[in-house]
């Protein structure tokens, strides 16, 4: 059967990106291959894990581009000149509009490091998330892996996995602990999953109407 392309979206260190990667080498991604790697920041140490890969990569700035809309259709230009089946936001810190979202529909995952509904949607990302984990108080956090739409975070879950607070916590031990234990091996299964069709996507409308 014929791999699906993915297209991986980075903006920082790319750890998710390499557990992708590794993942393909290993055979747990077996359905699915990352031919395109695009960062929305110049630079960013995740574009060299692609380039030691041999992985095609693209740097699009938004400043450059003049704005969301441009910056917009530069992405889905360059995915589509690569016809990508999936995209994976890995670490990508820019929020996607509705237009965007709905022309790739049903073909965008994110993998966010909280139980989703907690701690998600607008202002929570990276390390900050974490932090408001630790200042809840909450004993149990982990990753989740979802499809995106126009509500930032609010997308189908795909796949979720929890992860223990420890009482010395740190925003950094616990970001770590929750990659480690959850992000890296629950993105490469989601997206093995989807790419060899055993996820049949329900719309959360749908659902909740059921
Ligand atoms: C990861 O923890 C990812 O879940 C998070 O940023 C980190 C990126 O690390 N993403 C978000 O918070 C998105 N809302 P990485 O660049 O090493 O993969």
């Amino acid at each position: 059967m014929l791999k699906k392309r993915i297209a991986v979206l980075v903006s920082g260190g790319g750890t998710n990106l390499q557990a992708i990667l590794d993942a393909e080498k290993s055979g747990v991604i077996n359905s699915g291959k990352t031919v395109l790697v695009i960062s929305n920041v110049e630079g960013a140490y995740a574009l060299r894990r692609a380039e030691s890969h041999g992985v095609k990569t693209a740097v699009i700035l938004k400043k450059e581009c003049g704005g969301q809309g441009p910056f917009e259709d530069k992405l889905s230009e360059t995915l589509e000149a690569e016809n990508i089946d999936l995209i994976v936001l890995a670490g990508f810190m820019s929020i996607l509009s509705e237009a965007f979202t709905k022309r790739h529909e049903g073909k965008i995952i994110n993998v966010h490091p909280s139980l989703i509904p907690s701690f998600c949607g607008k202002g929570f990302y990276g390390l900050r998330v974490h932090e408001a984990a630790l200042e809840y108080g909450v004993k149990v956090t982990g990753a989740t892996v979802h499809f995106v739409n126009e509500i930032p975070d609010g997308g189908e879950i795909i796949m979720q996995k929890a992860v223990e607070v420890l009482p010395d916590d740190t925003p950094e031990t616990l970001q770590r602990r929750v990659m480690e234990q959850a992000e890296w091996v629950i993105l490469p299964q989601a997206i093995e999953y989807i790419c060899s069709g055993r996820h049949i996507q329900t719309h959360q409308s749908e659902r909740k109407m059921a």
